[in-house]
């Protein structure tokens, strides 16, 4: 679907959406298309509910013109209350709406809009940008979909006077949408199109926004001691790869050390040996959930030139069980040199990212390391589908997480850490354990992790596992793969770690 932005104009052929307060007062070009119709818009206020609340919805279907097959109006609320979510989420409901019509084309009339804190060109953008975000589908292997099954909406043009800004505002936005877009379909693709080395292959495409890519596969992370990794790759007959994405955006800083991004990247999650049930298991197609967001991110900082050193990491794995499998009770040294007993060999992405972490910071010594994993399935009973669970070593980075999630509407909830938990992984045999049983399972798991961050390193871990897959639309996010955390991460980094 294309977005656009054009100069008030309302003679073309197709849909329109317009605004309407409160207090019921319609946008001024509202009134003129009002007028146009003999009346319908005022007609339709009067005996429908519709009370202009925010992001209210109501159809006006063939009023009496030619050109138009239908308006839309949009209540806004309290129109102080909008920013730039509110605004997407306009966008989004916008696309639903037109979408439901048998129309090809809709116009976005933008006014009524006095009082607004955020400039006129940038409500167009951030409505242009939710518009985008809903419009996503996952349909490459629908090859029997009926005509009317296909989305019939193919433009959507916003009509305002400042269109040069908007335009320059909706840039970056742009890129955001595609490092979304990109986490989407990395999310949505079966597990036998998506192995870790068709992973790297997807990766490729980012070195034409001018990221380095640098690729490690079993012999060479052999070499370098992975053996917690390497002993969750050891059934699969797909082979892994460990990845590191660079983009060095601020060159000249005097800090060139990177913030880094590290996901978990199990391309499918059987459970290994101590292998899953089967209701439920295809699922596990998107446990690279962390990958895919990492990736995103990365392609969204790339495509916005974003000013920040920055790496991501991605550790690929498939976790099968197989005559060669690693079993419950193996014993792995991971390249840090700590040991793991490996109780249940469904808890591997703590193993992938154990490796996955410490090779990232003896490599690239970053100041802070974000990771991300569809981790633990106790996240799910902690927070639901609404929050992923956060974890740090640092108050200032956790804060300035939450604040990120706030103006995203990507939402982190803070979890604690602490020496109680870490005594749950303590092992007989080894240096710890992979689970450390049924109580706290979100934050034992945790606590794995930190042990594998370096002392002066500011670390969050978000465990996204109750939010990268969606079983119902939302305003800006269609149901599938959401790309949580994409837009979260772009906006840690746009307000915290560039160069202004
Ligand atoms: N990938 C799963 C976690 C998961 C579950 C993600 C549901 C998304 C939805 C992870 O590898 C796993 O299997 N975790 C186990 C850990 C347990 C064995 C300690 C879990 O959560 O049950
Ligand atoms: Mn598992
Ligand atoms: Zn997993």
């Amino acid at each position: 679907m294309r977005v656009s932005f054009a100069n008030p104009n309302s003679n073309r052929v197709g849909a329109y959406v317009v605004f309407c307060s409160n207090e019921k007062k319609l946008s001024n070009s509202a009134l003129k298309l009002d007028g146009e119709t003999k009346g319908a818009l005022k007609r339709a206020l009067k005996v429908s509910q519709f009370m202009g609340k925010q992001g209210e919805i109501l159809k006006v279907l063939a009023p009496p013109s030619r050109n138009i097959s239908a308006i839309i109006i949009v209540g806004t609320g309290k129109i102080e209350k909008i920013d730039e979510l509110v605004a997407e989420r306009f966008g989004g409901a916008i696309f639903q709406a037109l979408s439901s019509l048998r129309c090809k084309t809709g116009f976005i009339l933008l006014d009524l809009l006095s009082g607004l804190k955020l400039g006129n060109a940038e409500f167009a953008a951030h409505v242009a940008y939710g518009c985008s975000l809903r419009s996503y589908r996952f349909d490459k292997y629908k090859t029997k979909e009926k005509e009317e099954e296909k989305p019939l909406l193919t433009s959507i043009t916003l009509m305002l006077d400042q269109v040069s800004s908007a335009r320059r505002k909706f840039l970056p936005l742009r890129g955001i949408l595609d490092g979304v877009f990109f986490t989407r379909d990395l999310v949505s693709e079966p597990a036998n199109v998506i192995f870790p080395i068709s992973f790297v292959g997807r990766l490729r495409f980012l070195k034409k926004l001018g990221i380095k890519l640098q690729v490690l596969d079993e012999k060479q992370m052999k070499k370098l001691g992975m053996g917690a990794l390497l002993g969750v790759a050891q059934g699969s007959a797909n082979a892994p790869r460990l990845v590191a994405m660079r983009w060095d955006g601020s060159p000249n800083s005097k800090d060139k050390r990177p913030i880094a991004l590290v996901g978990k990247g199990v391309t499918f999650d059987t459970g290994g040996i101590s292998i899953k049930p089967a209701g439920g298991m295809e699922d596990m197609k998107w446990d690279m959930g962390g990958a895919g967001v990492v990736s995103g991110v990365m392609h969204a900082l790339a495509a916005r030139k974003a000013k920040v050193n920055a790496v991501g990491i991605v550790g690929l794995v498939e976790n099968m069980p197989s005559g060669k499998a690693q079993r419950p009770g193996d014993v792995v040294k991971t390249m840090s040199g700590q040991t793991i007993e490996v109780i249940n060999t469904d808890a591997e992405g703590r193993l992938v990212l154990a490796d996955a972490l410490w090779w990232c910071q003896k490599n690239f010594n970053p100041h802070t390391v974000i990771d991300l994993a569809t981790l633990t399935g106790a996240i799910i009973i902690s927070l639901g589908h609404h929050y992923a669970g956060m974890f740090t070593n640092d108050n200032t980075l956790g804060n300035k997480l939450i604040a990120a999630g706030e103006v995203t509407g990507e939402g982190v909830w803070r979890m604690p850490l602490g020496k109680p938990y870490d005594k749950q992984v303590r092992s007989q045999i080894a240096d710890m354990k992979n689970v450390g049983g049924r109580d706290a399972g979100s934050i034992t798991a945790a606590q794995i992790l930190q042990r594998f961050i370096h002392k002066n390193v500011k670390w969050a871990h978000l465990d996204i596992a109750g939010v990268t897959w969606s079983n119902s639309d939302s305003e800006i996010v269609p149901k599938g793969g959401t790309g949580f955390g994409v837009r979260l991460l772009n906006r840690l980094i746009a307000d915290n770690y560039e160069r202004k």
